[in-house]
């Protein structure tokens, strides 16, 4: 089976690399995919954050990293990926997912499976990570060292 975990990954957090790692156990092929959103800019580059996925997913030998724009299931289509993978970290993400969940199944019956998301990262977010790491924060074993090393350059001038 091909399945996707896709998302803005800006940054990626040890979060969803759990999600990843136990996607990719029970999958033949994982793309990593980041939306390319042409009205907000990231933090991050779209081709740093693929440049950090490759980094972090270098000894998964079935993850591949990609980016994308338009709709997720057109991707899916085009790429015969039968399924998304999708972290579940607390009940209020629960609404939001279950209505793409049912919109994506509507456009073109590709499924989403729900991965509960280990409660070591439950509170975890890439929105947490940027303002705790923009007014200096500790993000140390929160995100991949990959990220860590990259953070202190994005906040250099605001500090
Ligand atoms: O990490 P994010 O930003 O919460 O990920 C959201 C994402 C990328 C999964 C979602 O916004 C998405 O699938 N966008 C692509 C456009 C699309 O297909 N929209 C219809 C969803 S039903």
């Amino acid at each position: 089976m091909k399945v996707i975990c896709p998302g803005s990954f800006d940054p990626v957090t040890n979060g969803h690399l759990d999600v990843f790692k136990r996607a990719a156990q029970i999958a033949d092929e994982v793309t990593v995919a980041v939306l390319v959103n042409r009205t907000k800019s990231g933090l991050f580059s779209v081709d740093e954050r693929m440049e950090i996925l490759r980094e972090v997913t270098s000894s998964l030998p079935n993850v591949r990293v990609d980016s994308f724009h338009g709709l997720l299931v057109d991707y899916c289509r085009e790429h015969e990926i039968q399924a998304i993978v999708k972290g579940l970290r607390a009940i209020s993400d629960f609404d939001y997912e279950l209505q793409m969940a049912q919109m994506n199944y509507r456009l073109a019956d590709v499924e989403t499976l729900f991965v509960s998301t280990n409660p070591q990262f439950s509170f975890l977010s890439s929105s947490l990570i940027k303002e705790i790491s923009r007014y200096g924060g500790d993000v140390e074993g929160l995100v991949p060292q990959a990220v860590l090393e990259r953070l202190p350059a994005k906040f250099s001038d605001t500090m």
